[in-house]
């Protein structure tokens, strides 16, 4: 029964544009530990360029706290540690050198609650690329909160009330300019935590025809408890079971023909 669905949303899929595989993200042996828990069991994938790669698996089993490495977010949990290795575009971004700040302006994150700051829709745009010295106040500034809120889809329908509090509008719109206000700084990834699971079915379709446009310019990571979504909008899907990386493909073979047991029982429903 999940299994028909799925070949559904398959159908209504856009192929990437990009013909060509460039490696954005490359993970290599990575296990993370919560004190002694091992929570990520030496993972190693690579994530395309321009592509919407979907990690899904049960509850607990680690897409998060994937997710959350690939812009160094695990290190605000102080029992946290990790061994191997995440470069993107060439640069490992656990290096001690590295500035944390430039990583997660690089790679930005929008996550399953809208949490648009408590300050105008203007302000929630502009308070990032004006604190990074992006642009002056001003035109300049102004410019880019423009092209923020069209490249999320918001601009017509905000355009008048700039100054109503971000938190005054309803939850798709919220989530839109929190992918506003993550695109404002110009990253290269954007990292979604189940974006649409707060959000009415609508919304949610706002959110993935968004998505499909987002990846012409960045390269896209989402995580969704939502296999429909992920056959819909994902170009490379990664199950995931306890810790580990079980399966990990073109989305279209990963539905259609999934190589592992786990895989099979996970996406027609007889697990999880
Ligand atoms: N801050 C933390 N401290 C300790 N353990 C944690 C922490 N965050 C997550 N874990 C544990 O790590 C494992 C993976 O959690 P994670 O949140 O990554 O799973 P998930 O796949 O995103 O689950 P869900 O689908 O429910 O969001 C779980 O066993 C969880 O309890
Ligand atoms: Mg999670």
């Amino acid at each position: 029964m999940k299994k028909d669905l799925v070949s559904g949303a398959l159908d209504n899929r856009k192929e990437s544009i990009y013909a060509e595989d460039i490696v954005k993200i490359k993970t290599q042996n990575l296990s993370l530990y919560y004190g002694e828990k091992e929570a990520l069991k030496s993972i190693t994938m690579d994530i395309y360029a321009n592509k919407i790669t979907a990690l899904i698996g049960p509850s607990g089993c680690g897409k998060s706290t994937l997710l959350r490495c690939f812009n160094r977010m695990n290190d605000l949990v102080p029992s946290c540690s990790i061994k191997g290795l995440i470069e993107a575009d060439g640069n490992n971004i656990y290096d001690p050198k590295i500035d944390v700040v430039a990583v997660r302006k690089k790679i930005g994150m929008v996550f399953q609650q809208p949490n648009p700051f408590p300050k105008s829709i203007y302000e929630n745009i502009a308070y990032a690329p004006l604190m990074h010295d992006m642009v002056k106040k001003g035109k300049e500034c102004d410019e880019l909160v423009e092209k923020s809120l069209r490249g999320a889809g918001l601009w017509e329908e905000v355009k008048d009330q700039l100054q109503k509090p971000g938190t005054a509008l309803s939850g798709g719109q919220q989530q839109r300019l929190c992918i506003a206000r993550t695109i404002a700084v110009e990253p290269d990834i954007i990292l979604m935590d189940e974006p649409t699971s707060a959000l009415d079915p609508l919304s949610t379709k706002v959110i993935e025809n968004l998505m499909l446009e987002l990846k012409k310019h960045y390269t896209i990571i989402i995580v969704t408890h939502n296999m429909q979504q992920a056959a819909r909008v994902s170009d490379k899907t990664a199950f995931m079971y306890l810790g580990e990386l079980i399966e990990y493909n073109d989305t279209e073979e990963f539905f259609v023909n999934p190589k592992e047991k786990l895989t099979e029982a996970y996406i027609t429903g007889k697990m999880g």
